[in-house]
């Protein structure tokens, strides 16, 4: 069984089908991708499995469980844990201070005591942003504040990381180090279901990608299957003959 599926989801705004009979599942332990050109409704459905967006229909599983309708708390509390495409950290604070706010908060759920800087540079180490932790939030470069959103993201210990665009703002190392925490954190038993533009990282780390178009599934897959697919070419042109080979 796998551990997320969307099943005949469709979200409208007024006239705009955003999301248009979506089914995709992502499998524990992978790193998965959602892809597709702008506008296609990847972000839509990473609202709709985190629930601040309600679909118009269909349903979201977990774990066999339908949280369709659960609020985004309970979902958290079930292992859902996300990163915004527009980053939401506070500027106010630290880097640090972001993540024991994020770590406070999960602790919170569970009961737990409050957090410990030693825990929250571990988490930024994890991340490779230590170096930034008595910096404030809005003073950082994009890529570092992609990471920063990551790591707050793993203060909750989330099964399925949901990730939207997290390369944006990196630099080639920075993209290359990304991709092995990835791969680790899948090691490690996590899902991780990733919006992403740059088709070199989710070819090489993804080992299986969702096509989205105009808000339907025109293609799930391998990337090797996915990258020669006349379908997504088609959609996609420049993107995927672009990528890496
Ligand atoms: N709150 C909203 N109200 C009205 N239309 C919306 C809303 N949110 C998204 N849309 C529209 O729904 C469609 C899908 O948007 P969405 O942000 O999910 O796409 P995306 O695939 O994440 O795009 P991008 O790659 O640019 O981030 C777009 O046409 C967008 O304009
Ligand atoms: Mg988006």
């Amino acid at each position: 069984m796998s551990l997320l599926s969307v099943d005949d989801v469709t979200v409208q705004f007024g006239g705009v089908t955003a999301v248009n009979h979506a089914n995709f599942a992502v499998d524990a332990g992978t790193v998965t991708g959602l892809i597709g050109p702008n506008g296609a409704g990847k972000t839509t459905c990473f609202n709709v499995i985190t629930g601040l967006q309600t679909p118009t229909s269909g349903r979201v599983f977990l774990d066999g469980h339908d949280v369709t309708r659960a609020a985004v708390s309970r979902r958290a509390r079930r292992g859902i844990g996300r990163t915004f495409q527009r980053l939401e950290a506070f500027g106010s604070l630290t880097v640090r201070e972001n993540v024991r706010a994020a770590l406070d908060i999960h602790h919170g759920m569970l009961g737990w005591r409050r957090s410990t800087d030693t825990a929250a540079d571990r988490l930024l180490e994890r991340v490779g942003i230590a170096a930034h932790a008595d910096q404030r939030a809005d003073a950082i470069p994009t890529g570092t504040a992609r990471l920063l959103e990551l790591a707050r993201a793993l203060a909750c210990d989330p099964r399925l990381l949901l990730l939207d665009e997290p390369s944006s703002g990196l630099d080639e190392q920075e993209t290359k180090e990304f991709g092995h925490l990835l791969l680790e954190l899948a090691d490690e038993g996590r899902t991780v279901l990733m919006v992403e533009h740059d088709m070199d990282l989710v070819m090489s780390v993804c080992s299986t990608l969702h096509v989205l178009d105009f808000g339907s599934i025109i293609a799930s897959g391998p990337p090797a299957e996915i990258r020669t697919d006349p379908k997504v070419q088609q959609a996609y042109l420049g993107y995927v003959e672009g990528a890496a080979s």
